[in-house]
């Protein structure tokens, strides 16, 4: 490891060292650098090298820098973006705080949210053989190229709000409107990784008044009022079962 290398992994071993610290947790050694467990993994034998966990999860190194696998892969020594995800998948919160940590988005008045409170809610219109309601599974899913999982004639849609970035649907079917227009918009879904708007994988949390543990999910720079708000990631967790969505959201 380079003296350079070390100084930095050893200042961030410092700031990061508090909560390990109350935690009770102790220090190992890699190579010459001081770190805890929780917050980084000590990779290689011959040069070590430590890679901090960012949001809970690790990262990993290349070519000297560290990567989060869910927005690169590194392929002889380079890093490069993964490819964009193809198939259905379900929204998963990356994030500090424990009570929103590994949570599942899911769309109730056409909005998505996390958190105790937060719920699917659905509508289904039984018209055997077509569509039979009993076999959906009403969780939230969506597709990436910016339509829920759906089977209402019409469709339904996910976007984010350009007046305050929140993260929501279109009503089911013919009633879209004219927000239809803004399906998937700048959102990026990189597979089996991060769901990032504008290339950024950071969204907001953000308790929805009078609501509990209930907090809606919002593009940073598009929301005046960050107060109530927690930063999370949002990752895309692929699922393959055919009716794992709804014949629509409500
Ligand atoms: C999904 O929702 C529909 C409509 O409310 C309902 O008929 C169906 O039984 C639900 N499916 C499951 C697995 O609960
Ligand atoms: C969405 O992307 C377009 C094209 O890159 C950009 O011009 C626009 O500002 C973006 N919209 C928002 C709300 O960030």
């Amino acid at each position: 490891m380079t003296l350079l290398k070390t100084v930095i992994a050893f200042v961030a071993v410092l700031a990061a060292s508090l909560a390990a610290a109350q935690a009770g947790e102790s220090i190992e050694m890699c190579g010459s650098a001081p770190y805890y467990p929780s917050e980084y993994t000590c990779y290689g034998d011959e040069t070590p090298m430590l890679c901090p966990h960012v949001y809970g999860r690790p990262t990993y190194p290349c070519s000297g820098a560290c990567y989060s696998p869910s927005m690169y892969q590194c392929c002889s020594g380079q890093l490069h973006l993964l490819p964009a995800q193809t198939g259905a998948f379900r929204l998963e919160v990356h994030s500090l705080d424990e009570q929103l940590h590994g949570r599942i988005a899911e769309v109730c008045n056409l909005q998505f949210h996390v958190g105790d409170e937060a719920e699917t809610c659905v509508y289904c219109f039984n018209a055997p053989p077509q569509y039979v309601c009993s076999t959906y599974q009403n969780e939230t899913v969506l597709l990436p190229s910016g339509s829920m999982s759906v089977d209402v004639p019409g469709g339904q849609y996910w976007y984010v709000d350009p007046n305050n970035g929140r993260l929501r649907t279109t009503a089911a079917g013919k009633a879209a409107g004219p927000e239809r227009q803004l399906a998937g918009k700048n959102v990026t879904v990189y597979q089996e990784g991060y769901f990032s708007y504008d290339g950024s994988p950071f969204w907001l949390a953000c308790k929805e008044s009078g609501r509990g543990q209930l907090y809606g999910i919002f593009v940073p720079h598009l929301l005046d009022d960050h107060s109530n708000c927690v930063t999370i990631k949002l990752a895309a967790v692929p699922t393959t079962e055919p009716k794992e969505g709804a014949y629509s959201y409500t």
